[in-house]
């Protein structure tokens, strides 16, 4: 079992309304009381909704987060989240790179790496997310894929910077999908990523940064995937929706 203290994220998408969203909030914050003490729990609703969740959550074990940020912190970016206005409101995390960006807006390593330099410097945590298409996979480039994606991320941070993310390895072809990497593949991929940061920085800081995992996690799949040693809990999207499936996801991640 690993030193590294769980994390287990629930992205949120664009679901819901302002009445689900602090309902959903109430019922995940009692849902996981018990469960918060040992694991970093952190939620990524909607920005339109995120000071009424920040409301719910006060002083409940649960973080919250955004689910994207401008590559800025201020500016004439019309439309855009600053993330010093998620922190503004509470917020400390921020995804960066989740595939539906990358892929669905074509955002590249670039813009992704800019944004989480924006997150970095607005004092947030950033959990950037990697994972190959399937296209990729079947061209066997899944592992290449990946580690170019790592390295535009880590690119030039010092290991101070390094320790504030959290990597979330997601499949494109298992995100929303019901099909999920084995835990086989899981631990292998991460594994492989952790190498990579060894050889990016050192064997310490490999060993210290979580690595977790998305792509259609579920109550009855969680624990298998969470099991790998170089797994340290998941990014969970669907089934972040039912705070009963959530807490479940949430206690699969404990530590045993
Ligand atoms: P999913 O989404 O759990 O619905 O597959 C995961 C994600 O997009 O982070």
């Amino acid at each position: 079992m690993t030193t590294r203290r769980p994390f287990v994220g629930g992205n949120w998408k664009m679901h819901g309304d302002l009445a689900r969203a602090v309902e959903l909030t109430e019922d995940v914050s009692a849902a996981v009381a018990s469960i918060a003490e040992a694991v970093d729990i952190e939620i990524y609703p909607p920005f339109p909704y995120l000071q009424a969740v920040g409301h719910a959550l006060r002083g409940v074990g649960v973080a919250f987060g955004g689910q994207d940020c401008c590559p800025h912190l201020e500016g004439a970016y019309t439309g855009q989240t600053s993330p010093s206005m998620i922190a503004d409101l509470g917020g400390n995390s921020v995804l960066v790179g989740h595939s539906e960006r990358r892929h669905g807006l074509g955002e590249t390593d670039d813009i992704v790496a800019s944004k989480l330099r924006a997150g970095l410097a607005a004092d947030l945590q950033v959990v950037l997310c990697v994972g190959e298409t399937q296209a990729e996979r079947d061209a066997g480039q899944a592992a290449e894929v990946v580690s170019r994606q790592v390295r535009a991320g880590f690119e030039g941070l010092d290991a101070a910077q390094a320790r504030r993310i959290v990597i979330a390895y997601e499949p494109v072809w298992a995100i929303g999908t019901g099909v999920t990497a084995t835990p086989a593949d899981a631990q292998n991929a991460h594994a492989s990523i952790r190498e990579l940061l060894g050889s990016m920085y050192d064997a310490e800081l490999a060993a210290a940064i979580r690595i977790i995992y998305g792509g259609s996690v579920k109550p009855g799949n969680a624990a298998e995937l969470f099991a790998g040693p170089d797994v340290d809990g998941g990014l969970i999207g669907g089934a972040s929706l039912k705070a009963d499936d959530f807490a479940a996801i949430c206690r699969a991640a404990m530590p045993s």
